[in-house]
């Protein structure tokens, strides 16, 4: 393990320093800008402030796996509790899930039921329900549970997934979601993997996220591209024109809080921009385990705190 990224892990797991983190104005100032607070209520304020910028939003409640099925069933709750008050509020908003939130881990049956009565519930009050993806051992049976649910009937339109353009199976696995008619949302690909499955070079990961943009833009669905990367951006806007692909069937997605500046520029552009909101209590080891996985995000943070 680097340095860099065991100093991150033994900083979330610093019970002083997490205390100083949840308690201080730094802290807080920091928490507040990338999660949109502790509670359901400060995710929903945040949800709607953004809405009335023109900007969609997915909400993600944060927490670590389940490994029993009452955390699993626990953790479902806040969404149904998240469903209804999306409703309720009438905001343009859905719900991204981990599945090992929801019991992949140890029990991938349950998983499966606990997210199709989440997507039945999204269905039920026309919203939607995206599945994050995780690390690659994860992506196939990730992948069938999606699959599965989407071929139910009335389900389809209500549940879509993650694909990350660092793993070479992503070209195969988009141009089968997209003949299925899966509402994808495409990543570069946030977790380390091996060089045997995954692009060891930034430069072949972009140039595949820019090729796979274009089999979703060519595929007549409604798709995500999830970037910050201007020059992703710029391919895919440039793609589109060429194409005459309307913006109104896709849309770009980034984090809460990153880039605010090109968010608030493509909606001005007429582009549909949606933020991904993550909140909830356990925002200090969200935080952490992002800086040890990209410890390079240390950078982003300092260079770009004036800007985002
Ligand atoms: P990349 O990291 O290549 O950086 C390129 C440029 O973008 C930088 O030079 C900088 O200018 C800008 N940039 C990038 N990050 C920035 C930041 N934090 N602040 C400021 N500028 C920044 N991953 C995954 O494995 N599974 C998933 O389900 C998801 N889901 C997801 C949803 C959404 C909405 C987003 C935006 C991202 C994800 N990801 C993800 C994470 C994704 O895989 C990836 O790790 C990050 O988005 C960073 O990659 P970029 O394409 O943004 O740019």
């Amino acid at each position: 393990m680097s340095p860099m990224r065991s100093f991150f892990i033994a900083l979330s797991q610093n019970k002083p320093i997490r205390y100083f983190a949840e308690h201080s104005r730094f802290g807080r100032s920091i928490q507040s800008r990338f999660v949109a607070g502790t509670n359901i209520e400060e995710a929903l304020h945040a949800a709607e402030v953004l809405n009335r910028l023109g900007i969609l939003v997915t909400l993600n409640s944060l927490g670590e796996r389940a490994t029993q099925p009452d955390e699993a069933r626990q953790a479902a709750e806040v969404y149904h509790q998240l469903l209804d008050r999306i409703a309720a509020c009438g905001l343009k908003a859905n719900v991204s899930i981990k599945l090992t939130q929801m019991g992949l881990g140890f029990d991938p049956a349950l998983a499966e039921s606990i997210t199709l009565s989440l997507v039945e519930h999204a269905s039920a009050i026309g919203a939607f329900v995206r599945i994050d993806m995780e690390d690659s051992s994860l992506a196939q049976s990730t992948l069938n549970i999606v699959r599965q649910i989407h071929s139910m009937p009335g389900l389809a339109g209500s549940i879509g997934v993650v694909i990350q353009a660092n793993l070479y199976r992503s070209l195969g696995d988009i141009e089968q979601l997209s003949d299925e008619q899966i509402d994808v949302r495409l990543c570069k690909g946030a977790y380390r993997e091996p060089h045997s499955i995954a692009f060891p070079n930034k430069a072949d990961v972009d140039s595949n996220f820019i090729r796979l943009s274009c089999v979703l833009l060519d595929s007549g669905a409604y798709h995500g591209i999830a970037t910050h990367d201007k020059e992703m951006i710029q391919a895919v806007e440039s793609y589109a024109a060429q194409q005459a692909i309307p913006p109104s069937h896709f849309e770009f997605q980034m984090f809460y809080g990153v880039r605010r500046d090109l968010q608030r520029r493509l909606v001005r552009e007429g582009y549909n921009v949606r933020a991904y909101i993550p909140f909830g209590a356990d925002w200090y080891s969200f935080f952490m385990r992002r800086l040890a996985e990209h410890p390079d995000n240390v950078l982003y943070f300092v260079k770009n705190f004036f800007r985002w």
